[in-house]
């Protein structure tokens, strides 16, 4: 086809095409040229894939040319671009920022490319939690170690550097409230996206996506569906209890680390209240969780590397595999108890049955109270499922355990406690309306 073309290009301009010809060697045809256009037409027909040939391989070569020169430009504006971005990223945004934070009057270190503060602070927690924690009122310098001596350096509204991102630290009220109220001026951090596999849904989102997911979930938290929960409470504790009797029974006193033992508690308290009749279930996936924590732990003391998730380390492959292994126990629990729930069974009773309903009632149309804001896909049902158990585990074993150490170094309130709880409940097991007369027992837990 090619061929063809030119060849219908020579017959109708011929001296501009004898030049052409010339130009790229052709020279026999052209000496024939002035002789007679008829006795070279067979030479015209040979020479004009010559010349077609001669033209493809020519624009060939330009279009390399081309290509190559227009790659060339395009991979030093991709790297100028990268570079840009990079500076920015490590010296140029936060300068700005830190510039921004001292003129509004905080104090705070100076940035250090890249890491900023957490090689120091990662060296300050090391040595705060290296030595027993000490039984008295003060534990800031050994709960937040970093946080104290931003605190005692730069004073109580600073800031410190988290890698290239500034963290500020408010102890003012008043701000802390202003700050709270403002949460659509407040944003949250971004935090690192393997991170985001612990700590999901709810407490990572914003705005409309916040708004619709804490109306589904909020039945879940009213008085009226807790009271539901008071028997597995009671029946994890008396499970934690007998055992704890065992032991003492043996020699008549034991000495026992309580801490495992509330972790176990509060992790039994969630399952059960989560997962009701699967909690067999939920436990595995807690298990699961528990070690993904511990893995998260490590990869917020190092900075993160833009795309680092992606690369296959061990620890990127197995923070997946439990993420992966977690989803689908959740999701199987999710579909048997929606299957359930078609068949007419009621399941309201636990934290993923009322969640659930809720949801329904959005998708359906009947949000409570007022207009539906729509439905929560499986998957972001699975993801504040997976934020119960984070939220609700450590946090409660870890109050438990600190409120046992206060009880212990102050017997004259433990005393208290115990008289109030015999007086209210006597040897019945405990039940809802008698935990509203606890006003001791309610007073350690406010403070
Ligand atoms: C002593 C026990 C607890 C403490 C000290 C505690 C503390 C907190 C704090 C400080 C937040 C705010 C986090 C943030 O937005 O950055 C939070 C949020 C949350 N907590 Fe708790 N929590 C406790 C127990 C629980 C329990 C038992 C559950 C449920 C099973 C739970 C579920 C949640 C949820 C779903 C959020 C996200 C709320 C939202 O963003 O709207 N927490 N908790």
């Amino acid at each position: 086809m090619m061929c063809f073309k030119e060849t219908v290009t020579i017959s109708c301009s011929c001296s501009c095409v004898a030049r052409k010809l010339r130009d790229l060697g052709c020279h026999e045809f052209v000496e024939g040229w002035s002789q007679s256009h008829l006795s070279y037409s067979l030479h015209i027909v040979s020479l004009s894939f010559q010349l077609a040939n001669s033209l493809s391989l020519s624009l060939s070569m330009e279009l390399n040319r081309f290509a190559a020169a227009a790659a060339a430009v395009v991979v030093v504006v991709v790297v100028i671009w990268l570079g840009w971005r990079v500076l920015n990223w490590v010296w140029l945004t936060p300068k700005k920022l830190e510039r921004c934070l001292r003129k509004q009057g905080l104090s705070g270190s100076s940035y250090r490319l890249l890491f900023g503060d957490l090689k120091d602070s990662t060296k300050i927690t090391k040595e705060a939690i290296s030595s027993p924690i000490s039984f008295s009122q003060d534990i800031v310098p050994r709960v937040v170690p970093y946080t104290h001596y931003s605190v005692t350096n730069y004073g109580k509204n600073s800031f410190t550097w988290i890698g290239p991102k500034p963290r500020v630290t408010i102890t003012d009220p008043e701000l802390v409230k202003e700050i709270l109220s403002k949460n659509f001026n407040f944003k949250k951090v971004k935090i690192n996206p393997l991170a985001r596999l612990l700590v999901p849904g709810l407490a990572t989102y914003e705005d409309e996506q916040w708004v619709k997911h804490r109306k589904i979930i909020n039945p879940a938290f009213h008085m009226e569906k807790l009271k539901h929960m008071l028997p597995a409470f009671d029946s994890s504790c008396s499970e934690m209890i007998s055992k704890w009797e065992n032991m003492v029974s043996m020699q008549g006193f034991c000495e026992l680390d309580v801490w495992p033992s509330l972790q176990t508690l509060t992790s039994d308290v969630i399952s059960r209240t989560a997962f009701g009749s699967s909690y067999e279930e939920g436990r595995r996936i807690f298990q699961l969780q528990a070690e993904l924590a511990e893995h998260t732990i490590q990869i917020l003391s190092s900075v993160y590397i833009p795309g680092w998730r992606f690369v296959p380390t061990k620890r990127n492959r197995r923070m997946k595999e439990i993420d992966n292994e977690a989803k689908a126990s959740l999701r199987a629990i999710i579909n048997r108890r929606l299957q359930a729930m078609k068949a007419g069974e009621s399941s309201n009773e636990d934290l993923l049955g009322i969640l659930l309903e809720s949801n329904l009632r959005e998708d359906q149309g009947n949000g409570i109270n007022s207009k539906s804001v729509g439905s929560m896909s499986i998957d972001e049902v699975i993801e504040e499922c997976k934020l119960f158990y984070l939220a609700g585990q450590e946090t409660t074993s870890v109050l438990l355990v600190w409120t046992m150490v206060l009880l212990s170094r102050y017997p004259h309130w433990q005393q208290r406690a115990r008289e109030e709880v015999l007086q209210v409940f006597g040897n019945n097991r405990p039940y809802f309306d008698g935990l509203n007369h606890l006003k001791v027992v309610s007073n350690y837990d406010f403070e």
